[in-house]
């Protein structure tokens, strides 16, 4: 529910779960009063102080007013170089070279239902299920407007924000910032929440006392990066996952971004986050427009479950698209760690003739079907099989995975180009480089000028192509270096600053011709693994494979730190080879397995080399997790205990059907320990009235059980009342080796 109250100008933004309310303030200016649980109404209890503060200086209407200063006011959206010090939520070039603007209220509309962004992904909903509310501010000397928009959903504890700038003057403006959003804490007794990582390493957890100054996540590699995730929180100091306040961002953008906070002289915080303003130069011509990339807040009273919960809630409903948004993804082998470039058609083959004899779903051909590819040396932006290899064609790959019943997958990818290529030839300014200096490579390859029409018609067509002509029934979608030299040959140089934001709106125009022409194609979006894992290729693409490292015990945190942000239907993961490719970690099967099952399930070692046990036990994973599968994908997913808590060597997930009726928890030790506390896990979320039974458990391998010596829960067939189950936890039998994995299935009775 949106209200406005024309006599204090309070704007209250509501739902069950939180109040966001700003106020309109002498008319002009909209100024931040508070965002938390939900208030039945605000009335003021804390009114704004008139405090006179010096070196904090005056709007030239209020000189004779020393204490009403918008450098110590809580803002909305705050203006650079004009009586704010604190960091600006935008800021403008005009010709004459000034910086200044001010922005004043002009009006507002309030709507059921959210309206289009247009060219870029955005949360989505029926009319019924938001509200949005659009505030036009226009420039006092009427040179720019900005319409800030708030979309309240009522069914989950999400806010979205975004900002429409317009040329409304008579000559050009230069936006050399433009943040998705702003707002200012009246306080800083915060931690700061980040996902940091790299290249096979993504998204590890930090949490540090906020402090002083002025902190930025951020990426400045023309990709939302392995390196640095679109995500911030602030949680209150007793804040975990269970209990305690913790407000979400996360950006609707896989370019470069920046989510800033700074602790200012009085101490309250302002946080502002969006598109990374170091390089951004968009010029505004006159009625121009710019729409800035949605972001997410999310505020959580029940800990960092909370959070997660709310954007796993808007992730699931209100961005991924398609046919597969509610329906359990197929459990695929992907040849990549099991042949590298190094296969043909027998292989493929036999390959699909396993994967059916172990009940997997779909095959992928991974990096290498195409052009002369034999190695990452040549070839990308050829986008035509490679027929020497592959004599049959792709026909004759999918029809081997469709005669036995597997979905058959492609990998393409198609931002880059390789000097070695036909299209580099035919086309060698297609690429973004600076003038006059040498290209830069990564990966031996150069990126694609995607600000160019029809740089972006040829990709759509040959990829459009294969997908029409052959049986595809998956694609992934990779892009394997960062951007450098982000130049464009064809744009006059007052738009150079405008390449690499011009790129992403150029990738997401690609995809969305891409995915409306093939709407049965399940997509899986892919950086190197997971360094464009970000809500808004979710909104084209419905998962991601999540990290090029594929050892079980790694993905124990990569999987966990994804979790802040994406829910496990969005997250592939694979069982791959032992010594593991990545970190050489020697695992044991099931632990890889259940690591997997976490996420969107698969396959990823050569499945026709392993040893009749293995294939038993590969067979019996497969269809344990056909039966729980609907819980895991569609379910709601809490974490339990994390890599990233004080005892760093446990994992326990939870996830809880729809209907609450089946529970699957996951748990993890890494290293046995001599001297070890025995423990249970506490369950959460659970009807603590209910009675659930113990119907499937399944124990490290390798441990032994009662005869032996050691203890055996022995607790399938037991039921226990939900409350038990959270107070006290189902007790974990003792580990006596290093990466164990346990897993309980239980039923609500
Ligand atoms: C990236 C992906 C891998 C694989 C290779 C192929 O690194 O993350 O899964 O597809 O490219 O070159």
């Amino acid at each position: 529910m949106i209200l406005f109250d024309e006599k204090t100008g309070i704007f209250h933004l509501r739902n069950a779960y939180q109040s966001y309310v700003f106020q309109l303030v002498r008319g002009r200016y909209l100024l931040h009063r508070y965002w938390g649980r939900p208030l039945r109404e605000f009335r003021d209890s804390y009114p704004l102080q008139p405090v006179d503060r010096a070196f904090s200086p005056q709007p030239n209407a209020y000189e004779n007013e020393r204490t009403f200063s918008l450098d110590v006011l809580p803002r909305e959206y705050p203006d650079a170089g004009h009586v704010d010090y604190r960091i600006p939520a935008y800021a403008v070039e005009l010709e004459n070279g000034t910086t200044a603007t001010e922005l004043f209220y002009k009006s507002h509309t309030v709507t059921k239902g959210k309206p289009e962004l247009t060219g870029l992904p955005q949360t989505y909903a029926a009319e019924g299920e938001c509200e949005t509310l659009c505030i036009r501010l226009e420039d006092a000397k009427k040179r720019l407007a900005v319409t800030l928009c708030y979309t309240m959903f009522a069914d989950c504890s999400i806010l979205t924000r975004s900002a429409l700038f317009e040329n409304i003057g008579t000559e050009a403006i230069i936006l050399t910032n433009a943040a998705s959003f702003a707002l200012d804490f009246s306080d800083h007794a915060f931690d700061r929440m980040i996902l940091f990582g790299g290249h096979a390493a993504e998204r590890s957890l930090e949490r540090v006392p906020l402090t002083r100054g002025v902190c930025s996540a951020e990426s400045r590699r023309g990709a939302s990066s392995h390196q640095m995730s679109p995500f911030l929180a602030l949680a209150r100091k007793n804040t975990d996952e269970h209990k305690g306040e913790v407000y979400g961002f996360s950006l609707l953008w896989s370019g470069e971004f920046a989510l800033k906070t700074e602790v200012e002289q009085f101490g309250t915080t302002r946080v502002v986050g969006g598109i990374q303003p170091i390089g951004f130069r968009w010029r505004l011509g006159v009625k121009e427009k710019f729409q800035t990339p949605e972001a997410m807040l999310a505020f959580s009273a029940e800990g960092l479950n909370g959070m997660s919960q709310a954007f796993h809630e808007a992730v699931r409903h209100h961005i991924v698209r398609g046919k597969y948004r509610d329906a359990v993804r197929p459990i695929l082998v992907n040849n990549w760690e099991a042949t590298y470039f190094d296969f043909d058609e027998e292989k493929m083959d036999r390959l699909a003739a396993c994967a059916r004899d172990l009940g997997l779903e779909l095959m992928v051909l991974d990096d290498g079907w195409f052009g002369k590819r034999n190695d990452d040396n040549s070839s990308l932006g050829d986008i035509f099989v490679n027929r020497e290899k592959l004599k049959g064609g792709l026909s004759a790959i999918a029809e081997s995975a469709h005669k036995r019943g597997l979905k058959f997958g492609l990998w393409f990818e198609p931002e880059m180009i390789s000097i070695d290529s036909k299209l580099y030839h035919a086309h060698p300014d297609w690429i973004l480089r600076a003038p006059d200096y040498p290209v830069s490579f990564g990966r031996h390859q150069l990126v694609l000028d995607l600000t160019r029409a029809e740089v972006r018609d040829y990709i759509v067509t040959s990829v459009n192509h294969i997908l029409h002509e052959e049986a595809i029934d998956y694609v992934k979608w990779d892009f394997n270096r960062h951007i450098t030299d982000a130049f464009s040959a064809q744009m006059p140089s007052v738009h150079q600053g405008e390449v690499k934001t011009r790129y992403v709106l150029g990738l997401y125009d690609i995809l969305e011709r891409i995915t409306r022409a093939n709407p049965d194609v399940l997509f899986e979006s892919c950086s190197g693994g997971g360094g464009r894992f970000d809500a808004g290729m979710l909104y084209y693409m419905p998962q991601t494979w999540t990290s090029d490292d594929t050892d079980a015990i790694q993905r124990l945190s990569i999987q966990s730190g994804t979790s802040f942000v994406f829910p496990p239907i969005t997250m592939g993961a694979h069982v791959s080879v032992v010594p593991n490719h990545q970190v050489g970690r020697v695992t044991p099967m099931q632990t890889r397995a259940f690591a997997a099952m976490m996420g969107c399930y698969g396959y990823e070692l050569d499945i026709t080399r392993m040893d009749y046990r293995e294939r038993e036990t590969v067979k019996r994973h497969v269809a344990l997790y056909k039966k729980i599968r609907e819980t895991m994908q569609l379910g709601r997913f809490y974490r339990i205990l994390t890599p990233f808590d004080e005892v760093k060597n446990e994992t326990a997930w939870e996830f809880v059907s729809k209907d609450g009726r089946e529970v699957v928890v996951l748990y993890f030790k890494i290293l046995a320990q001599p001297a070890a506390q025995l423990r249970a896990v506490k369950l959460t979320k659970l009807d603590a009235d209910a009675r659930y039974e113990i119907t499937h458990e399944e124990l490290a391998q390798g441990l032994s059980v009662d005869g032996a010596g050691n203890p055996q829960m022995h607790l399938v067939g037991r039921t226990f009342y939900g409350d038990e189950l959270m107070e006290r936890g189902i007790g974990v039998a003792k580990i006596d080796t290093d990466f164990a994995a346990y897993l309980w299935v239980l039923k609500k009775k």
